[in-house]
């Protein structure tokens, strides 16, 4: 199984180019299964769960061609409705091809997702707003079996539904089940994530009458049909963020490209207040640092306050940052699973419930760690590049699932980053 040998100390200089947003990719490739004629996506990053959902959409029909970051989806002829256990257990998000599935087809039988690292992650608000639209689901066997062939002209019927939890791709799903509705759907406290923005302006695009998206408040008017586009994906803003912590870390000055500062307001203030000096343009962004930062508060929350994907990476930035600082994890249960690691290399963190006390060291130590989610694995990467020595970072295909070319890209700044056997 592949690890990352990295070499602490070296600072950080050049520019790096953010690929397209891996969570917005996995709900824009789905939504292809919506419409008549071909849908051409660019930007689309190389990247394992890209892979897995490519791969998935192939096993039900859908014409695929893909090209570099280019990809071309055809979906005039689908002939399967499911999506496998084995296919769902290694990637979570496949279960938004349950709203489109169901909205043009009007069947999907689709693997409950089991839990993951970070949480028990249930789906029941996908599942509660499906039914509030008219949808017959019943779970059996560790599957989602859902139809609407009960329903008048066997459509799912529009609806108002309010989240009981802010979930992006439990908006992302009911969004697209909705655009094929009969009647209007109202979803509100609906997620305000730059990636449902992304999803929305594609289909609307395709033909969908969609309004509010980036709001709480979304409302859908369904349509008879949807055709196919042309769009290129938003970048993304974790992957983004990711490089703006590992240059205020290591110190030096990194300008991003293709990348929207608008996107990143609460991290980019966090940098801030941390002691980075963060400038940019419409579609640059340049850290600059010393390496030597203050400790700083964070406490995560849905967009646009502090994002939960970013926890992690601010947990190292935290670790070797001068003072005291919380951390405080409000969406998942479980996403402190990096703090172990990183007291391995000499962090002072304690955990108190969904709050970490991190208190900064001077220095980190070198050390094998083992990668446990994405977002945790990105984690050790950043403590890595600054530690005394060598990390060793074992099970890194949690990485590749969301950084795509990471060590090429780490090391055109000036990192020393190996991938060994
Ligand atoms: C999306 O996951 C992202 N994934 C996650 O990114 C991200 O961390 C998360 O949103 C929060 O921003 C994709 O977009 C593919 P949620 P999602 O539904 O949609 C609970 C990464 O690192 N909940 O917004 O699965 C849930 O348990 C990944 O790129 C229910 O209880 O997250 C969580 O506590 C990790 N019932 C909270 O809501 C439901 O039906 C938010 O989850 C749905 C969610």
């Amino acid at each position: 199984m592949d690890k990352l040998l990295i070499t602490g100390g070296n600072r950080l200089n050049g520019e790096v180019t953010v690929s397209g947003a891996k969570n917005a990719a996995l709900p824009i490739l789905c939504a292809a299964l919506l419409a008549e004629t071909p849908l051409h996506l660019s930007s689309i990053a190389a990247l394992k769960d890209i892979d897995t959902t490519i791969k998935l959409l192939d096993t039900m029909g859908v014409k695929i061609s893909r090209n570099g970051d280019k990809v071309t989806l055809d979906a005039s002829e689908v002939a399967s409705f499911e999506a496998t256990y084995e296919m769902v257990k290694t990637m979570r998000a496949s279960i938004l091809v349950l709203g489109p599935l169901l909205a043009r087809f009007g069947t999907a039988r689709v693997s409950l997702p089991g839990g993951c690292a970070i949480g028990s992650r249930p789906v029941d608000l996908h599942i509660k707003g499906l039914q509030a639209m008219g949808a017959a689901i019943h779970i059996t066997h560790g599957y989602i079996q859902a139809s609407t062939l009960h329903l008048p002209n066997r459509r799912l019927q529009g609806a108002r539904y309010y989240m009981d939890l802010v979930t992006v791709t439990g908006t992302e799903n009911l969004m697209m089940a909705a655009a094929l509705a009969e009647g209007t759907t109202v979803l509100e406290n609906a997620a305000k994530e730059p990636e449902v923005i992304d999803l929305a302006e594609m289909l609307i695009k395709m033909g969908a009458n969609i309004t509010g998206a980036g709001t709480d408040v979304i409302t859908i008017v369904g349509v008879e049909k949807l055709n196919g586009t042309t769009h290129n994906v938003v970048c993304d803003r974790i992957e983004a963020g990711t490089y703006m912590v590992a240059a205020a870390m290591a110190g030096g000055e990194v300008k991003l490209l293709n990348v929207q500062a608008h996107l990143l307001d609460a991290v980019i203030e966090k940098l801030r207040e941390a002691g980075a000096t963060v400038t940019h343009d419409a579609d640059t962004i340049t850290v600059k640092s010393d390496g030597k930062l203050k400790a700083v508060n964070i406490r995560t929350a849905p967009h646009p306050a502090f994002p939960t994907d970013m926890q992690a990476q601010f947990m190292a930035l935290n670790a070797m940052a001068e003072g005291v600082s919380k951390v405080t994890e409000t969406i998942f249960e479980n996403r402190f699973m990096h703090v172990q690691e990183l007291q391995r290399m000499g962090a002072d963190i304690s955990i108190d419930g969904n709050t970490a006390l991190v208190k900064g060291v001077s220095e980190l130590d070198g050390a094998t760690v083992m990668a446990t989610d994405l977002r945790a694995s990105a984690s050790l990467v950043l403590a890595g590049l600054v530690a005394r020595g060598d990390t060793v970072i074992e099970r890194i295909y949690h990485l590749d699932r969301g950084y795509e070319n990471l060590e090429a890209k780490l090391n055109a700044l000036g990192a020393n980053v190996k991938r060994v056997a």
